[in-house]
């Protein structure tokens, strides 16, 4: 069975950087702050209307393909991870399959938060292991800033979020001393709601309060209402402090499996990609682990948390540092809403 190697990645952050001190001019927040608890100095917002989650992706994915050495017709399947999708439905894969002129080939979209980059690569790996598809385009791209709380009752959730996205090209390869050796996946919906954006949704409060029966008016409003925007429902919500504790568990964890998987120890890793939620979660696993500073790469500072999109950005800029060379251990690891974690071991 071939394994699946990276044959070309690529990144793509919008040019309008906004700090800490930027934020200030909407929310009671400071830089002060937002560094000691996240490390985030600054992130990137897309162009309001003219960059959009799939044109971030689209981005990423044309340098990703030209790094392979294909064009966007030899892809044969787009798997696309993303939680702020151009529409509701149809996901962002398909939209990819359009700007980029594909051939008709199937487009996957993967609901899966900060674990989804590591999510979609996993299944992307599985058709490359089958002989299904050769040529399989990964994305991970998120345009939150559309979607956040700008004032002081959202400043939890919104300075951490920045917007940018990443993409792979996965191919098989002979080569039995290379490539993807094996992915890990994990969910454990019990908590789905501390991290969570619930509108609009058909869940009908049914997580609250049981099954139930509402009148006619309460129905209509159930979706979307003017209601839900008065009372700032339409954004994400966040329980900080219990994300972080189960975080800090759950990637150590993810990685052992991983590296347990293939007969490795935590001192094997070149260089570990841990999901870019918060510095301190990074830190904290790389103090359980007894990682040294080299081994680990973090770019929050620049970008913020951008969910889907931070493995491969952070993987894809320490790949274009020369932190990653042929024959190298790579380690991706994901925790996120769910809560999903995952993780991914890479011989280079
Ligand atoms: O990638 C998705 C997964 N997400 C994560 O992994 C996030 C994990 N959690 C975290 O990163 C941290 O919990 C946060 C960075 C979100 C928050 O840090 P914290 O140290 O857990 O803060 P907290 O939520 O416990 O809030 C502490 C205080 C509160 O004030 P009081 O009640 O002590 O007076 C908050 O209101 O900090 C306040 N606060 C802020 N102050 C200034 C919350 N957000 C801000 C802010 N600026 N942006």
């Amino acid at each position: 069975m071939p394994r699946s190697i990276i044959a070309g990645i690529g990144m793509y952050v919008p040019e309008n950087v906004v700090t800490n001190n930027d934020l200030t001019k909407y929310m009671d927040t400071s830089d002060e702050w937002i560094q000691e608890r996240t490390g985030i100095k600054e992130r990137r917002y897309a162009h309001r209307t003219n960059e959009t989650t799939t044109t971030m992706g689209v981005e990423a994915a044309k340098i990703a393909i030209e790094r392979a050495g294909i064009t966007a017709h030899d892809i044969d399947f787009i798997v696309f991870a993303t939680l702020s999708p151009d529409y509701y439905f149809p996901g962002c894969g398909v939209l990819v399959q359009r700007a980029m002129h594909m051939k008709e080939i199937g487009a996957l979209d993967v609901r899966n938060q900060c674990s989804g980059f590591v999510y979609a690569m996993s299944v992307a790996d599985q058709f490359i292991r089958s002989g299904m598809y050769k040529n399989i385009l990964v994305i991970g791209a998120e345009k939150h800033s559309f979607g956040l709380d700008f004032t002081t009752r959202g400043r939890n959730v919104s300075v951490i979020f920045g917007d940018g996205a990443g993409a792979v090209v996965l191919q098989p390869t002979e080569e039995d001393d290379r490539g993807i050796m094996s992915t890990h996946l994990h969910s454990d919906g019990g908590e789905a709601e501390i991290l969570a954006m619930y509108n609009p949704g058909t869940h009908a409060n049914h997580w609250k309060d049981g099954l139930a029966d509402f009148d006619e008016a309460e129905i209509a409003n159930m979706f979307m209402s003017h209601q839900m925007i008065d009372n700032a429902q339409l954004f994400p919500n966040m329980d900080g402090q219990a994300v972080f504790k189960k975080a800090v568990v759950k990637f150590p964890e993810v990685i052992m499996e991983a590296l347990d998987k293939n007969g490795y120890q935590p001192s094997d890793i070149k260089v570990l990609i841990p999901h870019q939620a918060n510095l301190r979660i990074a830190q904290f696993v790389q103090q359980k682990l007894k990682l040294r500073d080299d081994q680990v790469f973090n770019n929050i500072q620049k970008y913020g948390n951008t969910t889907a999109a931070s493995v491969p950005i952070a993987l894809c800029e320490a790949w274009q540092e020369g932190r990653i060379q042929k024959g190298d251990l790579v380690c991706l690891a994901a925790f996120g809403s769910g809560f999903t974690w995952a993780s991914a071991l890479i011989k280079w």
